[in-house]
């Protein structure tokens, strides 16, 4: 799951490497390796004898595991999908695998892996307005349902209600379903759908822990219903964190549906859960999917992510993913299919500052979301790296880590924590389990200056790395015993109007996209910190055990919350434009993103204070109101898609496990490229020719005036020549499609053998009332 840590495992690691589902059977002495596969099976091949897709994948599992083929399969058959893929799931041993392997209509198959999931005043902020422009014109997305693939919903929240709302559109086939603490009754013409996919999950980890998570729709954990809330949660008045952020709180798609797939528990979301999820979605007739998890990056026909958002994508669904929280470091993105929007995180111009005012009277900005007494004005402080246990175990007690704290150094103190390692909510716990009185948590060198705010159980705040440094040196240069260094945390409650905003978070995920460098991603960023939306009711806000608040909603941060701001604003433009398809609606979004924040400067990176770049925030950060006219369409179908990956040199079985359709990749070369992209990523190689240069293509389609003239205008980096070809676009028509050339001649770098560098420049096309914003990335190399 995509947020920035707000309890135990399962925020924190975000870019896993893939952990293979797969656990030892001892059998008679012989250790027998189970493990989960998914299947593509060629439906076409099915012979007559058989009365259902599953009847035959049923036979055809028998054949290669040995159990009769009634359809009891025992624990092996896990999931059969039917529409966004076709095969299925099941556990197998690597000697099983082979045998189907030889099957009539066997395909391809890849190993199950598990990933980690990656509020409100972001539409003030995307200057949302009920008045005019989409919200009115998308009848703020009544006709659309909008499906959420994480840990669930709280149905009860105020912002499932389903006040206002028109009866549910008659082409809905999903339903909900009961189960613990779930009733199905409790859907409603806001909250339309409600499953749950634990097979694969199951498979790997054992029963679901009932007394931990319910094992139904409803949500233990609050992330799917944070997400859920924020794509289309209805309108709640009054809306708070004990009083922080308080206004009223809807989505981005306010009269949306929300269809919701639980397919995250307490250790993971799997990849056979996630794939089901995805085909009973497509089934169910979900118009925009939205997926706030995560892994590692691998190839596309190995990435159920990828693989289900293609199926998904074919039926015209629009899918947006989480970006991760791995950044601000190089090629750290996942989620990085083109038929995906990978979406970034940026801030919004809301600040919940607590600063540290230290006994010398210098201030330091910090954040935090504590609600409570407030501290004394001056209180005693220790740095935690000197108030361990056992002096010579610093290194654990200087991140507060469980039981690391000695008591009698640290009661009635303020406690300097570094951050890293475990929960940021949870060092305050172990400071407060040790009578601290408060904490200062400090940044590592890897967070930069990007703060987290959180709704701490004791007077506590965040700071950057350089202010932690600060503090730590005061706390340290008074040794005196008698007195110690002194300090307070003043909180200051909701700030609104905070400059510069936007500003890319620290931990968004960059590029260049590790798996296609032509490829950019992210895509674009949208509003990922301090979000406020619906909490569940099972926990309280920080999740931790010893919290026993409970909040009607609350503030997180991460990708995952950037993730549905965009699922949302696609599920307006989908109902103000019910014949895009997925790939005009993200270019829509794209070409129309906003590089400057609130201060009329282009967007800084909240890691470095300076700039931003396209590797940053792809795109730009989402601008709704330009999206909903954007001028020209790049748009893209399922045959460009299959272009590309035969560009990709991928092999027919490849493909053919990504895609159902029968293709065969023509003779001529296609550069990846080329492909029909809203934004250009060009990788040159200065040890391959004497010349540095390449030229791609891209056909545009008017949406705008029929008869318009678009003229181009490039800005291009130091050292490069950019050119357009030609550099003019006359349309008489609308939907008429105009093709151009975009040619790239850079100079030669002096580069180290496997060194790069990255510049960036623009290109606009503009008729006079549409600019139509692509970013221009290019990257030289020397190979070794
Ligand atoms: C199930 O969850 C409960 C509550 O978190 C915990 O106390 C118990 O140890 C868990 N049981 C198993 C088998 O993990
Ligand atoms: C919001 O809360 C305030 C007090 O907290 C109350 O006076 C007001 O009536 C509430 N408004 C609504 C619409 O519930
Ligand atoms: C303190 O740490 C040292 C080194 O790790 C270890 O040898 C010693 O047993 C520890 N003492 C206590 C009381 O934990
Ligand atoms: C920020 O920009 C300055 C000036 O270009 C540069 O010297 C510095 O290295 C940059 N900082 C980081 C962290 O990239
Ligand atoms: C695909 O294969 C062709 C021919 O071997 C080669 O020229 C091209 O660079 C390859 N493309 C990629 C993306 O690897």
């Amino acid at each position: 799951m995509e947020t920035i840590s707000v309890s135990k495992i399962v925020y924190t690691s975000f870019l896993l490497a893939s952990i293979v589902a797969a656990t030892a059977f001892v059998n008679g002495g012989n250790e027998l390796h189970f493990q989960t596969y998914i299947v593509r099976m060629d439906k076409s091949l099915m012979p007559s004898s058989f009365a259902t897709h599953s009847h035959w994948y049923a036979s055809t599992l028998a054949s290669t595991i040995g159990v009769e083929s009634n359809g009891r399969l025992k624990d092996s058959f896990l999931h059969v999908y039917d529409v966004a893929f076709e095969g299925f799931a099941a556990r197998m041993t690597v000697d099983q695998t082979k045998a189907l392997e030889k099957l009539p209509g066997f395909i391809a198959m890849f190993p199950d892996t598990v990933r980690q999931l990656h509020t409100t005043h972001s539409p003030e902020f995307l200057h949302l307005n009920p008045s005019q422009g989409i919200w009115p014109q998308a009848d703020y997305g009544s006709d659309v349902i909008v499906g959420v693939f994480d840990t669930g919903v709280w149905p009860e929240s105020r912002s499932f209600g389903d006040n206002g709302m028109a009866p549910v559109p008659s082409r809905w086939k999903g339903q909900c379903v009961s189960g613990p603490g779930f009733k199905a009754s409790m859907c409603n013409r806001k909250l339309v759908g409600a499953r749950i996919f634990s097979s694969g999950y199951e498979a790997f980890s054992g029963p679901i822990n009932e007394t931990a998570e319910y094992k139904s729709p409803r949500d233990s954990d609050g992330h799917g219903t944070h997400t859920a809330s924020t794509a289309a949660g209805n309108y709640v008045f009054n809306a708070s964190l004990l009083g922080y952020g308080e206004g009223t709180a809807q989505g981005m798609a306010p009269k949306a549906r929300v269809a919701v797939y639980k397919v995250c528990w307490q250790s993971g979301c799997f990849d056979s859960d996630i794939l089901a999820a995805f085909d009973q979605a497509v089934a169910d007739g979900v118009d925009v999917i939205s997926l706030s998890v995560g892994g590692g990056v691998m190839p596309y026909s190995l990435d159920s992510i990828a693989v289900g958002a293609f199926g998904a994508m074919a039926r015209g669904i629009f899918v947006s993913c989480s970006a991760g929280n791995s950044g601000p470091g190089d090629l750290s993105v996942s989620n990085v299919a083109p038929w995906i929007a990978t979406v970034g995180a940026s801030t919004m111009d809301r600040a919940f500052p607590a600063n540290v005012i230290l006994g010398d009277s210098s201030v330091y900005a910090g954040v935090s979301l504590y609600s409570g007494k407030p501290l004394p004005e001056a209180a005693p402080l220790i740095y935690a790296g000197d108030a361990g246990i056992n002096n010579s175990d610093a290194s654990s007690s200087r991140l507060c880590l469980a039981g690391s704290l000695d008591p009698s150094l640290v009661r009635g103190r303020i406690v300097l924590c570094d951050r890293g390692n475990n929960a940021r909510v949870e060092k305050g716990s172990v400071v407060l389990a040790a009578s601290g009185v408060g904490m200062i948590l400090a940044n590592a060198a890897t967070d930069g200056e990007g703060l987290i705010a959180d709704s701490h159980l004791l007077p506590a705040t965040a700071v950057g790395f350089q202010a932690g440094n600060s503090i730590r040196t005061f706390i340290r240069s008074s040794t005196s015993k008698q007195s110690p260094p002194t300090g307070t945390i003043r909180f200051y409650g909701t700030k609104l109007g905070v400059a510069p905003a936007p500003v890319v978070a620290s931990f968004s995920s960059r590029g260049l996209n590790p798996e296609t460098p032509e490829i950019l991603k992210p895509d674009l960023i949208a509003p990922g910190v301090n979000i406020l939306a619906a909490w569940t009711g099972a926990i309280g806000p920080t999740g931790l055990a010893t919290d026993q608040r409970k909040v009607e909603f609350n503030i997180i941060s991460g990708t995952s919350m950037a993730c549905p701001h965009v699922s949302g604003l696609a599920a307006l433009l989908k109902a103000a434009h019910p014949q895009w398809s997925p790939a005009a609606i993200k270019s829509a979004l794209m070409t129309s993103a906003s590089l400057i924040d609130n201060t009329a400067h282009v967007m800084s990176d909240e890691s470095t204070g300076n700039l931003s770049t396209p590797l940053d925030y792809g795109a730009g950060e989402v601008n709704p109101e330009q999206a909903l006219d954007p001028g020209l369409i790049y748009d893209l179908n399922e045959d460009d898609y299959i272009g590309f990956l035969c560009g990709l040199n991928y092999s027919t079985k490849a493909i053919r496990l990504i895609t159902r359709k029968s293709f065969s990749c023509k003779k001529k070369a296609f550069l990846p490229g080329n492909l029909n992209y809203p934004s250009f990523s060009a990788v040159l190689d200065q040890s391959s020719s004497p010349v540095l240069t390449t030229t791609l293509s891209r056909t545009v389609t008017n949406v705008g005036d029929p008869s318009s003239v678009y003229t181009a205008e490039i800005i291009a980096p130091a050292g490069m020549q950019i050119s357009v070809k030609p550099e003019k676009l006359v349309f008489a028509d609308l939907h008429q499609k105009l093709s151009y050339s975009l040619t790239i001649v850079a100079d030669r770098l002096k580069l180290l053998p496997g060194d790069s560098e990255t510049e960036f420049g623009f290109l606009t096309w503009s008729d006079g009332s549409h600019q139509v914003q692509s970013p221009i990335v290019v990257t030289r190399q020397q190979a070794f």
